[in-house]
């Protein structure tokens, strides 16, 4: 587990777009800044965050399905089972899944995402996908980029 370009604060006085979608999924781990922005955004959001993870589900266990193995999730969200690890290795027992997120908030989820089955492995980054060297260079050490490598 790694942090490469944010401090561990967690700012409660705004919203994060992880807390508005982990409250949008029915989740508990945001707080009244988050309630409040997702109470305002338009009713269908709800249902769209629930199709969203759900279309994430689907695409990760169809690839899974067609012997992908590894996986680049930036923007991982709040861990809400099941996570992607858990759709691909449960296919595929072997898969390796990188995750990455810029919220300190997923950072202090990610031993959630950290539990892989024996034969595969999991790992997580804190960083923005706006400096994606660092995703990268983190990604290249676990995932071998010579085969292919699904991106969520
Ligand atoms: C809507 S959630 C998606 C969660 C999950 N991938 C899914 O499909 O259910 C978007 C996530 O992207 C993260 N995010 C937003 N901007 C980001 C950035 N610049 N770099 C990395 N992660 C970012 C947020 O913190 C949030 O956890």
């Amino acid at each position: 587990m790694t942090a490469a370009s944010e401090p561990h604060v967690i700012d409660t006085s705004k919203p994060h777009p992880a807390r508005v979608y982990d409250w949008l999924l029915g989740g508990k781990d945001n707080y009244l800044v988050d309630q409040e922005l997702a109470q305002k955004l338009p009713p269908q959001a709800r249902q769209n965050a629930r199709r969203n993870r759900a279309f994430m589900q689907r695409a990760a266990a169809w690839l899974a399905g067609q012997g992908v193995d590894q996986f680049l999730d930036i923007g991982t969200g709040i861990p809400t089972e099941p996570n992607l690890h858990q759709i691909v290795q449960a296919i595929t027992p072997a898969a390796r899944v990188a995750y990455a997120d810029n919220d300190p908030i997923v950072l202090r989820h990610a031993e959630a995402l950290l539990v892989s089955t024996p034969e595969g492995a999991t790992t997580y980054i804190q960083a923005d996908v706006r400096e994606p060297g660092a995703i990268l260079e983190h990604a290249r050490g676990f995932l071998d980029f010579d085969r292919p490598v699904a991106l969520s």
